[in-house]
């Protein structure tokens, strides 16, 4: 049955490929989406790889009026609108907790008197903090943040009481939360806000959480968005990609195309409901790889990465996906090879000039003290 459905922060990386995928799907999608500068730049207007057929409201989600006009009509609702850097989050406090937090209860405020059908929340990866381990001894432990004198003295990996080094494995969604940073607070308060919300007013909720997302359309200008995107900007700007500590930091890079397939299926999906649930690829790869591969996708295989070897707050160690729930509660599984997905990244990004605020990124990081 083709539904309205509303997805906030539509206009943006991931919400725009969901939008197509929704459409492929024959329902009908509105985005409100506040067009942010740091994403769309100034004077932002309608993206133009925003298909025809969404209806763009622009407007904030912080705004109840704009928000509960957006919900007219509504059958179900993405929730994606957020400020997205976990370094920014750091010192920009007060505006993440408001778009992030404060925007996801105005939302359910207007939900809760409009219910919808479905509610599906845009979580993260980050809530995790560190990734799952097993130790020395071959029990799983949950990864810990890491002290900082180990950090000050460049041992990056974790390691046992008895300084043995513990191995990663993949993060299931029960691996307890551990909050690293503003950004990853604000996003696990936006999962529970909308299980709780949704659960005493009967909306069918689902909160997925992302892992690393990457393809065409990741604002390239954005310097605290996905790694891939400042690599990219780096590289086509003909400078080496910074890599935070020594580059052998593991992640699980997902395909936008693959996410937007998961969100698609969380829609309909009954069991899903009142769940968290892991969208990722299930492999992982080392920082440096993702650097090499890039650049030589990119023709720049001469510009391998630099390595700072210095830490950021807020950043951890390992962390990918177990994705056996989301296989078994969406029927998700990933289509899209990591090369293929490089290649079809390289071709949108040919001939697109790339701002490299990185540089500019770091160095406000490091004045605020947030890199050792
Ligand atoms: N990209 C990733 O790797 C990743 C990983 C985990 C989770 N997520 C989550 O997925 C969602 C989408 O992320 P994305 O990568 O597409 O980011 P994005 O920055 O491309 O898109 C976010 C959109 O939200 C809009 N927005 C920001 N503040 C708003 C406000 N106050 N009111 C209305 N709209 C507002 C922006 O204009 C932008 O279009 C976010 O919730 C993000 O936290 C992303």
């Amino acid at each position: 049955m083709p539904k309205q459905i509303l997805i906030t922060g539509g206009a943006g990386f991931i919400g725009s490929h969901l939008a197509d995928e929704l459409l492929r799907r024959g329902h009908r999608v509105r985005v409100l989406d506040a067009l942010v500068s740091q994403v769309h730049g100034e004077d932002a207007v309608r993206p133009s790889y925003l298909d025809p057929e969404v209806e763009l409201r622009v407007g904030d989600v912080l705004d109840p009026r704009a928000v509960a006009d957006a919900l007219e009509g509504v059958d179900a609702v993405y929730h994606f609108a957020a400020m997205v850097g976990v370094g920014q989050s750091m010192y920009r406090i007060a505006d993440y907790t408001a778009v992030n937090n404060e925007g996801t209860a105005v939302l359910l405020e207007a939900l809760a008197r409009r219910p919808v059908g479905r509610l599906v929340v845009a979580s993260s990866m980050s809530i995790y903090g560190e990734g799952l381990y097993r130790g020395a001894s071959g029990p799983l432990v949950p990864g810990r943040l890491r002290p900082l004198d180990r950090l000050k003295a460049r041992k990056w990996e974790l390691a046992d009481a008895e300084g043995r080094q513990l191995v990663p494995v993949a993060t299931p969604e029960t691996k307890q939360p551990e909050l690293a940073s503003v950004y990853a607070l604000s996003k696990y308060d936006q999962e529970r806000l909308c299980l709780i919300v949704g659960q005493a007013y009967g909306i069918p909720s689902v909160a997925l959480r992302f892992f690393n997302v990457y393809g065409p359309r990741q604002a390239l200008s954005n310097p605290y968005t996905g790694v891939l995107a400042i690599f990219a900007s780096r590289l086509l700007n003909g400078l080496p990609p910074l890599v935070f500590e020594d580059g052998q930091q593991r992640r699980d890079f997902v395909n936008v195309a693959d996410v937007a397939r998961a969100c698609a299926l969380a829609l309909e999906a009954p069991r899903a409901v009142g769940r968290v649930i892991n969208i990722g690829s299930g492999r992982h790869l080392t920082i440096n790889q993702v650097a090499e591969r890039l650049a030589t996708v990119l023709g720049r295989a001469h510009i391998g990465p630099e390595i700072t070897q210095t830490h950021r707050a807020g950043d951890i160690r390992h962390c990918f996906a177990d994705i056996s729930l989301a296989r078994e509660l969406l029927g998700f599984s990933p289509k899209v090879d990591f090369d293929e997905g490089l290649a079809e990244l390289a071709g949108w990004l040919e001939g697109r000039i790339a701002i490299n605020r990185v540089e500019e990124a770091a160095t406000e990081l490091a004045e605020r003290g947030l890199t050792v």
